[in-house]
């Protein structure tokens, strides 16, 4: 999951939630400071980072948010269209390669090369192979990519044919991402997903055939109707589909998901609770660690052998440099935060005028940096204060002392004398946790 593309409708705090129940509304940070705290004035401000060639982030990258699904999943939260046809689907393809050639002229991204680049969703398996080489022609011509690290794409099982992947394999895709989320037929159904298991066993056999370098399988814990022996069968199938590295969230509700609306409108909706969540998370860390993989975050198991690293998440919690391209997407350039137009009428029209979609925005201070980088970071579930005294110059056992101190006597994390390690008790929860370093300014506000 990359959060990007992500609707925008109003969600309260993300402030420390000790609930038990799953609630509507989401614990996933995926950024700092909290997005509602963006705002139009400060757009000119964004705009005035790009036209300077002064830099902060080491790294470059482009996300390329494609917004089209077979059908909208009940948990889903992201900025999708189901109703798209082919000439539409055209229409928004032009619209986001012209966004990238508009970036490739700016002084901030000029000659720069890029170290990744993402295409994700939304479902960008979605569109076809004619659309997918046709745009990734005219993206290249604009900014070539063929010394990225990694190019990495987000699949929906039932979208891919063999043709499909060979497309995806022909333009460079060295990470594949397939979200399979469960593989239980009456799971999927329920919670509206356009696939069932049957798909994802007829791909395999084509992805593996292709060697991409690296297979990502997704997986929500918690699905509406999900149970211990449906979860355990999950979680052994998946191994058995032998990918290279498995992504685990716990099922969140969001408020603009279907199945939120229909428990603010007052329906029963049998969600399990947090505590179950994180225990059939931990089942699946523990069968996954038995059959040979390795956290590399609080999400993302990789086999042992294989890269733990993920270009894309590292340099995104490292502050690199990220064009988000496409309605709604997020970017981050050398300090400045911002979000394009997330209505299609708006997306389009800026670029057909041929101006970037800029909607909100937010300059960070280097202390709102350190936070960022220190929350996202502890994701990974350990952090080394030799890199925060480099690049921030600050010792972050002093600055976040008192709140690793609370979290310690709770059990959440390890003080080291230079390293914060969180313990699995911690790992299971950390989104829930990281509000906590929030300054107080953020504290008790809405997120989104
Ligand atoms: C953009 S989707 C991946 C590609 C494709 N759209 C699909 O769903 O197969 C990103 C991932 O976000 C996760 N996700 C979406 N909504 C979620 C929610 N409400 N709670 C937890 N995870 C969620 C799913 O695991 C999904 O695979
Ligand atoms: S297929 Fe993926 S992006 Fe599309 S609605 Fe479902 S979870 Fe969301």
């Amino acid at each position: 999951m990359s959060d990007q593309g992500k609707n925008v409708k109003s969600e309260p705090a993300t402030t420390r939630s000790d609930s038990e129940n799953t609630e509507v509304g989401s614990v996933f940070v995926s950024n700092y400071p909290p997005y509602s705290f963006w705002n139009t004035e400060a757009v000119p401000d964004a705009m005035g980072i790009l036209d300077s060639s002064a830099s902060l982030g080491a790294q470059l990258g482009l996300y390329l948010h494609i917004p089209f699904c077979r059908k909208r999943c009940k948990f889903c939260y992201f900025r999708v269209y189901t109703d798209k046809n082919s000439s539409e689907i055209e229409v928004y393809l032009d619209a986001l390669a012209r966004e990238v050639e508009i970036y490739s002229t700016m002084p901030a991204i000029n000659g720069r090369p890029l170290s990744f680049v993402y295409f994700g969703g939304g479902t960008p398996s979605y569109i076809s192979a004619k659309h997918l080489k046709a745009l990734v022609d005219r993206l290249k011509k604009a900014i070539p990519w063929d010394g990225a690290d990694e190019i990495a794409f987000e699949c929906e099982p039932g979208t891919l044919t063999q043709t499909k992947l060979e497309a995806i394999r022909e333009i460079g895709v060295t990470r594949l991402s397939l979200g399979v989320e469960n593989l239980n037929d009456d799971i999927l159904a329920e919670n509206g997903r356009a696939h069932l298991s049957k798909e994802v066993y007829r791909v395999m056999p084509w992805i593996e055939a292709l060697d991409f370098d690296q297979v990502n399988i997704d997986l929500i814990a918690g699905m509406v109707g999900e149970t211990w022996e449906s979860w355990r069968a999950t979680v052994q199938q998946t191994i058995e589909l032998n990918p290279d590295s498995i992504t685990i969230y716990q099922m969140e509700l969001p408020f603009n998901a279907t199945y939120s609306q229909d428990i603010l409108g007052g329906k029963a909706l049998p969600v399990a609770n947090w505590k179950t969540k994180r225990e059939w998370h931990n089942y699946a860390f523990e069968q996954f660690e038995l059959a040979g993989f390795a956290n590399s975050s609080a999400y993302t198991m990789v086999k042992r052998g294989k890269p733990r690293r993920f270009v894309y998440r590292d340099a995104v919690w490292q502050g690199s440099d990220m064009m988000g391209t496409g309605v709604a997407s997020f970017s981050h350039m050398s300090g400045a935060h911002y979000q394009n137009a997330t209505g299609w009428k708006d997306y389009i029209g800026s670029l057909k005028a041929d101006r970037l979609p800029l909607s909100r925005a937010f300059l960070t201070t280097p202390s709102e940096r350190l936070t960022r980088e220190m929350i996202l970071q502890l994701k990974l579930g350990r952090i080394d204060t030799a890199y925060y005294r480099e690049k921030f110059n600050v010792d972050i056992l002093e600055e976040f002392g008192s709140t690793y101190k609370k979290l310690q006597d709770e059990g959440m994390l390890i003080l080291d004398v230079d390293s914060v390690e969180l313990t699995r008790k911690g790992l299971l929860q950390v989104d829930g946790l990281l509000p906590e370093f929030y300054a107080p300014k953020y504290r008790n506000a809405r997120y989104t």
